[in-house]
């Protein structure tokens, strides 16, 4: 926090330069070198798939090479329906095959980061005993991988319960079955995990013990960066319900000319995206506690100024640098950089504008923002065109080669909502004209165009790319998350529910 700042109407904003004194850029250059086994700890239920799945999408966001190893999946090869007998240390069946399980697992997360490039696995099951422990820690160091220990400890019986109900009985262990009879089974099957529970005390083990959703956290023996930034990362997740809503600045001078960059103020359209946003937001946001966060830009300020929330400023928050093309149009670009033009268009991800950012480095910086997002809960953001197609793309789980590509319309907003089997998406527009900013790959002029809404039924103005096949409020199988099909969003005065994120958990 670097002060206070009043906007035009003269009120008081708290300016933002960055969260934490971290040297992010640099750091994550030593990536390269390690190799990071994270081991899940905890009875069942008590959230470690999802806080997996949620590191595995916090890393491959930062370019780290993770993947999560889910023993539950192994297990069910054999044992698709177990009942809870299955699970009982005196059933020697059971042990076998639980045993034989893990064994798979670990072995393939072993090759991965050998021959796969893999930098952060993650071993997801309850690893609920020392000798289990130890055994994971001796088969990595034999490779000379680190171990760091994820345990999430609760007693909340109330959100046991609840997370049962939530996503166990939906687990495929028990599709078909009832869902009162498959709550009480996995009661059964917690029951038998508690004889045998040990948490983690092991003097010896890096470990960070989050204890009733990091309402406290203990930590022990943390040797390496990556590390750190893992633990971080896990003591700002919460599971209070609460939403994201972003929007681009209204339309700016600039875009009406076709350039990017600058600080130019928003045109009349623009001022009345800025007069018409309280009421579009207005039913959605109800009279929840929202903070409001927009970058030092006069156009985002600009747009949000007749929001009745606290607002802060942060510099992150701004638009991608272009550097010596600030201020070009595409076609002037085209002609006056000819090769970095080229160079954009075949990894637009990486390229580096000279003298400015590349997508990357947008992330880089974006990083605390979204520890912050994380450790929050209401937040509006009132940002721009790269910074959104980042932003989003951490939520809704979308690779890199595609979130620079992802439209994302002015004068339309976005709503998040993070639920345990993905985000929910729904989008608002308002019905006021506004140029399109977007341009395909390897075309020379953005989609332009004078007047108008932007037309929703033209094919190439498609809205971002959800997962498709997926359910709002069902299960969402892994393959459907995996592919990515453009739709269109039929009426653009109705909000759509879509749906992305995090894959399925299925322990
Ligand atoms: P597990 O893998 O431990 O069996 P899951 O990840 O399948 O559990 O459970 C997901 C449920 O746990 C969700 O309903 C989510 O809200 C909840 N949850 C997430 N984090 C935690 C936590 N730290 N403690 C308890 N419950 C949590
Ligand atoms: O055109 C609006 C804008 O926000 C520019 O300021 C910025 O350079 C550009 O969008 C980013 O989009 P792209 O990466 O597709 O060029
Ligand atoms: C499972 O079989 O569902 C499972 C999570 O195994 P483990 O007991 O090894 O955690």
């Amino acid at each position: 926090h670097v002060g206070d700042a009043y906007d035009e109407n003269g009120e008081e904003v708290q300016q933002v330069e960055c969260v934490m004194a971290t040297n992010i850029p640099n750091e994550m250059d030593q990536v390269e070198d390690s190799h990071i086994c994270v081991v899940m700890v905890g009875l069942p239920a008590r959230g470690k798939s999802l806080i997996a799945q949620k590191i595995v999408r916090y890393l491959r966001w930062l370019s780290v090479n993770a993947k999560s190893f889910n023993v539950g999946s192994y297990r069910r090869a054999d044992t698709p329906h177990p009942s809870a007998a299955f699970f009982d240390t005196s059933n020697p069946e059971g042990e076998r095959l639980r045993r034989a399980a893990a064994e798979a697992a670990v072995t393939d997360m072993l090759r991965w980061f050998e021959h796969e490039g893999g930098h952060v696995g993650i071993l997801d099951a309850t690893n609920s005993t020392q000798y289990r422990r130890k055994w994971i820690k001796e088969r990595c160091d034999a490779k000379g991988y680190d171990v760091l220990f994820v345990e999430s400890k609760c007693d909340d019986e109330d959100l046991i319960m609840s997370n049962i109900l939530e996503v166990k009985t939906t687990s495929p262990d028990y599709i078909g079955q009832d869902p009162e009879e498959a709550a009480r089974d996995f009661r059964d099957r917690i029951r038998n995990y508690e004889k045998v529970y040990q948490t983690l005390t092991e003097p010896d083990l890096t470990y960070v013990k989050l204890i009733n959703v990091g309402s406290q956290v203990v930590i022990n023996q943390v040797s390496n960066y990556l590390q750190t930034r893992i633990i971080y990362f896990t003591m700002n997740l919460h599971i209070t319900p609460r939403s994201i809503w972003l929007s681009r600045h209204g339309e700016s001078e600039y875009n009406v000319l076709g350039m990017i960059g600058g600080d130019a103020s928003i045109s009349p359209r623009g001022l009345a995206y800025a007069d018409a946003l309280p009421g579009l937001v207005r039913d959605s946001i109800g009279d929840k506690d929202v903070t409001l966060w927009t970058s030092t830009m006069k156009r985002t300020i600009q747009t949000a100024r007749h929001l009745p929330y606290r607002k802060k400023q942060w510099k992150a928050l701004d638009e991608l640098d272009a550097g010596v093309c600030d201020g070009l149009t595409y076609e002037e670009i085209e002609k006056k950089y000819p090769e970095d033009f080229r160079a954009r268009d075949d990894d637009k991800y990486n390229y580096r504008y000279q003298g400015g950012e590349s997508y990357r480095d947008v992330v880089i910086r974006l990083e605390p923002i979204i520890m912050e997002m994380e450790r929050g809960e209401n937040i509006m953001i009132v940002t721009h065109q790269a910074i959104l197609r980042c932003i989003y793309a951490y939520f809704m789980n979308i690779p890199q080669d595609q979130s620079p590509w992802m439209e994302i319309p002015l004068h339309t907003v976005i709503k998040l909502t993070p639920r345990a089997y993905g985000t929910v998406e729904e989008r608002f527009k308002a019905n006021i004209p506004a140029v399109s900013t977007f341009r395909a790959k390897y075309t020379s002029a953005n989609m332009g165009g004078e007047e108008g809404l932007e037309d929703m039924t033209d094919e190439s103005n498609m809205m971002s790319p959800p997962p498709t096949g997926a359910e709002i409020n069902g299960i969402v199988k892994p393959d459907d998350v995996e592919s990515f099909v453009p739709q269109k969003h039929p009426d653009p005065m109705v909000p759509v529910l879509l749906l992305g994120g995090d894959t399925m958990l299925v322990d």
